[in-house]
């Protein structure tokens, strides 16, 4: 299971601090669970997938889920739900993933540059995102961003920097993702 680290720190405080509250939300690829915690206080229905059975199962062992309207799928992404949801979020697997190697760890490699698991993520989210609705996403320096962002203009997304952190030689960034068609 993935230990939470800034990256899930940042994404947190975003949740808990932004003015994101309602209804329906989704954590993908929830983990430990920590940012389902957050929306759980916040939304009257939370969603949270993993395709990790472990890290779900650990997640339903958490005291805080006892009682919380929390439902934990083993999918891959979105793909075994239907509901529409206000909020999607996700600090997807970022990293490039390393050259001349087949390892590959799915709780951090992202895929060639970086960006496909996140760009399925999304792919996979849109179709259950409310027409206002928006989706936050955890993305880092070492990734490719120009690779992203013409999958996100290509499905009509346009997005905005929330917060930002530098570690050492990589920066990550919380984005924003509303629909273009909503744009104020
Ligand atoms: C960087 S960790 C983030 C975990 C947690 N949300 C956090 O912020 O600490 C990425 C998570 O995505 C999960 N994951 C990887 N590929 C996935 C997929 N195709 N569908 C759903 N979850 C996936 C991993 O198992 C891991 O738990």
């Amino acid at each position: 299971m993935y230990n939470p680290s800034d990256d899930s720190f940042l994404l947190e405080e975003c949740i808990r601090t932004g003015d994101y509250a309602g209804r329906w939300a989704i954590d993908i690829g929830t983990g430990s669970g920590i940012l389902l915690h957050a929306l759980s206080e916040r939304f009257e229905n939370v969603v949270a997938t993993d395709i990790d059975l472990n890290s779900l199962l650990a997640c339903n062992k958490d005291v805080w889920t006892e009682d919380a309207n929390v439902m934990l799928v083993c999918c891959s992404a979105a793909s075994a739900i239907r509901a529409r949801f206000d909020l999607v979020v996700s600090n997807p697997p970022y990293l490039p993933d390393e050259k001349g190697s087949s390892f590959r760890d799915i709780a951090v490699h992202g895929g060639h540059g970086g960006t496909e698991a996140t760009a399925e993520f999304v792919k996979s989210a849109l179709p259950l995102l409310a027409t206002d609705g928006r989706i936050l996403l955890v993305v880092s320096s070492f990734a490719d961003q120009q690779a992203l962002d013409a999958i996100l203009a290509e499905k009509g997304l346009v997005r905005k920097k929330v917060k930002e952190k530098r570690i050492f030689y990589e920066t990550l960034s919380v984005i924003e993702l509303t629909r273009k068609d909503n744009e104020k």
